[in-house]
């Protein structure tokens, strides 16, 4: 348990717009930070960070929430998770407890994944350090590679030692539960035994953004064929591997600020770059690239560049994965290393100094690459020539950009010697091809366009939605409180002035009328307890309150306050901004609300009697619903005449 001191300390703390922009690239837009959202596809930004607020929404898929939500949700993590991350990022000090059996049981399953990952791979340091065996092999492979103590330490290498049962038994009695070892992949169940996945390997364990460990690599040492050279951990539920790209959590701030991403194949390519300097570079770790994680690398910078250490037959086959990249609207270019080098073998036999200028000068835009090479290739060979327009027109096709596309058609009518018409025509054919493939399919995601009619029917709310009222009312409150109201009397003589949380407090009070959403009923009695306490009540004060079911409700109310305004103008309860009339708006807030609630109790009433065989009761019933139909009727005539509603 962390203590309720210490996580106010953090939401005090803590600042959206840097907790949010340690995962999304922001540029600041006023009073905003505006960035691509990443809970959904989306090629303009509408994600907004509100700085003042503490809060972010994305206006296309409505996504809302303040710091710790973003982890939560961006992370998948449990509060606690989210809370420790945050602390973390400001050097709040959280006292961790002892790993217990007890303990271990209330973490939840995720949690108990990520720290037998943690244990075990700082055991897998250790041994490389400290044992005979680790550092006799393992630590010395290392060093013939030319790591210095300082990478291995960054990266966190390890080894795991060869016998059969040696982490997997180490950790069991350390606590970790069998299920979790398994889970995680790294240990596997055999009869009734646990044996360890890595054996007399080198370990290179898997970060995710947040510097956890999900998964582990491990690297034979020996040069035999027999077993393959990397070993990996399996999927779970904290590793997955299309969605993951290895050195992410070293690598991402050195992207942002580079504003470029080296792409590379392994994970010594990926250490080594870094031991040079060069640390904007992940890896896919050996297989091709997939759209998540483009996407993951998008959220940081719109450039990738790929440093490409294979044959010109492994090089074809790594296109079409390019495309998906120019499909995103990033910008791709390659870098060939050459014959029987790649990245890591490169940095070793070359200054650091060297290493940069050769990716520098070798950069080159990936379409024009692409047409070079095929090019080469199809010289005297007309056919050939055929194909390869085609191919390079469909390449130019999945750039979202209609002016980049132009752009390159351009450039390659003059590398191919074909008349930039031919080349359009090409490419609007399949642009065409696509648009109709796409439209067809059942999941076509472009919607058909929706008629006036069936908007303004989707605006309009339930006369009688309780709810929208309510949330209403409390957004006024939260939003407008401590604002001051003057309310005058039909000779417009001052009759009435004070804040507007009072004028709804004391009428809520007075009528007793209770929400029928539990937690308005919660934000309203924390609101007044704060207000006796002569503490400074507002939403900031709801969207950063330690009791989450508060905040999130709070945050939900804000960031929606759209829809529910925009319909009640088109219904014109109020004409102008909200604060223009903002006692209007409070009188109309609370009184709609009543109307609502009287509706529904007359209704209630009308059942009952239906049913009621006493005559007596009858009459007491009719006489509540002449009694509250006045008061209704009194209220809708107030509303209609003075608000004109
Ligand atoms: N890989 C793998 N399993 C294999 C071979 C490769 O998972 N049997 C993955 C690893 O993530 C590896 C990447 O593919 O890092 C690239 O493979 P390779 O170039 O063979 O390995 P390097 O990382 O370059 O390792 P080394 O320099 O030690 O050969
Ligand atoms: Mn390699």
């Amino acid at each position: 348990m962390i203590k309720p001191g210490t996580i106010q300390q953090i939401i005090e703390t803590s600042r959206i717009e840097e907790v949010v922009g340690d995962f999304v690239t922001l540029k600041k837009r006023g009073a905003n930070y505006l960035g691509l959202c990443p809970f959904h596809n989306e090629k303009t930004p509408s994600f907004s960070v509100s700085p003042s607020k503490g809060i972010y929404k994305c206006f296309g898929c409505g996504k809302a929430g303040n710091a710790i939500g973003f982890i939560m949700e961006h992370e998948h993590y449990s509060y606690p998770e989210a809370l420790k991350l945050i602390a973390k990022k400001y050097g709040i000090e959280i006292e961790e407890e002892e790993m217990t059996p007890e303990l271990q049981q209330e973490l939840d399953e995720r949690e108990s994944m990520f720290a037998a990952n943690s244990f075990v791979s700082k055991y897998f340091s250790k041994n490389l350090i400290h044992t005979e065996e680790g550092k006799s092999i393992g630590l010395s492979y290392l060093k013939e590679r030319d790591f210095l103590e300082s990478t291995i330490e960054k990266f966190q290498l390890g080894y795991a030692i060869d016998k059969w049962e040696d982490y997997s038994r180490h950790a069991l009695s350390n606590g970790y539960k069998k299920e979790v070892l398994i889970s995680t992949g790294m240990s596997i169940a055999k009869d009734t035994r646990l044996i360890d996945r890595f054996r007399g390997r080198v370990i290179f364990p898997i970060h995710n953004l947040t510097g956890k460990v999900i998964g582990f690599g491990g690297r034979i040492l020996s040069s035999e064929k027999s077993t393959a050279k990397y070993i990996n951990s399996p999927e779970s539920d904290i590793y997955n591997k299309s969605k993951t790209l290895y050195g992410i959590y070293f690598s991402r701030g050195s992207i942002v600020k580079s504003d470029n991403c080296f792409l590379v194949e392994g994970y010594t390519d990926v250490i080594s770059l870094h031991q040079a300097g060069i640390e904007n570079v992940v890896a896919s770790s050996g297989t091709s690239l997939t759209v998540d994680q483009i996407k993951l690398i998008k959220r940081f910078t719109q450039n990738i560049t790929i440093l490409f250490d294979g044959d010109p037959a492994g090089l074809k086959a790594a296109f079409r994965g390019i495309d998906l990249i120019l499909e995103e609207g990033m910008n791709v270019k390659i870098v060939l290393f050459p014959d029987g080098e790649d990245p890591d073998s490169y940095v070793r036999s070359h200054r650091s100094s060297e290493v940069e200028s050769f990716i520098t000068n070798k950069a080159v835009d990936f379409i024009k690459f692409k047409t070079n090479l095929l090019l080469d290739e199809t010289v005297g060979d007309p056919a050939g020539k055929a194909k390869l327009i085609k191919d390079i027109v469909e390449t130019i096709s999945y750039i979202p950009d209609g002016i980049n596309r132009t752009v390159y058609i351009k450039e390659c009518s003059v590398m191919l010697d074909v008349p930039e018409q031919t080349l359009m025509n090409e490419l609007n054919k399949r642009l065409r091809q696509r648009f109709r493939r796409r439209t067809q399919t059942p999941e076509a995601i472009i919607p058909e366009p929706e008629t006036k009619r069936e908007i303004s029917d989707q605006l309009k709310i339930d006369p009688l939605d309780i709810a929208a009222h309510e949330e209403h009312l409390i957004r006024v409150l939260l939003l407008y409180g401590n604002l001051t109201i003057k309310l005058k009397d039909p000779n417009g003589e001052i009759d009435w002035e004070g804040p507007v949380s009072e004028y709804i407090i004391n009428d809520l009070e007075h009528e007793q009328i209770t929400f029928e959403n539990d937690i308005f009923n919660e934000i309203l009695a924390e609101y007044i307890a704060a207000k006796e306490k002569g503490l400074e009540v507002d939403e900031l004060y709801f969207i950063n309150h330690t009791r989450t079911s508060l905040a999130t409700t709070t945050i939900e109310l804000i960031a929606s306050q759209h829809n529910l305004s925009e319909n009640w103008k088109s219904n014109k309860i109020y004409v102008k901004t909200e604060q223009d009339q903002l006692s209007n708006l409070t009188i109309a807030s609370v009184l709609s609300l009543k109307s609502r609630l009287i509706g529904k109790q007359l209704k209630h009433l009308v059942e009952d009697m239906k049913v009621t065989e006493d005559d007596g009761q009858i009459f007491i019933l009719q006489q509540q619903f002449f009694e509250l139909k006045s008061i209704a009727n009194e209220i809708d005539d107030v509303l209609s005449r003075t608000f004109n509603y």
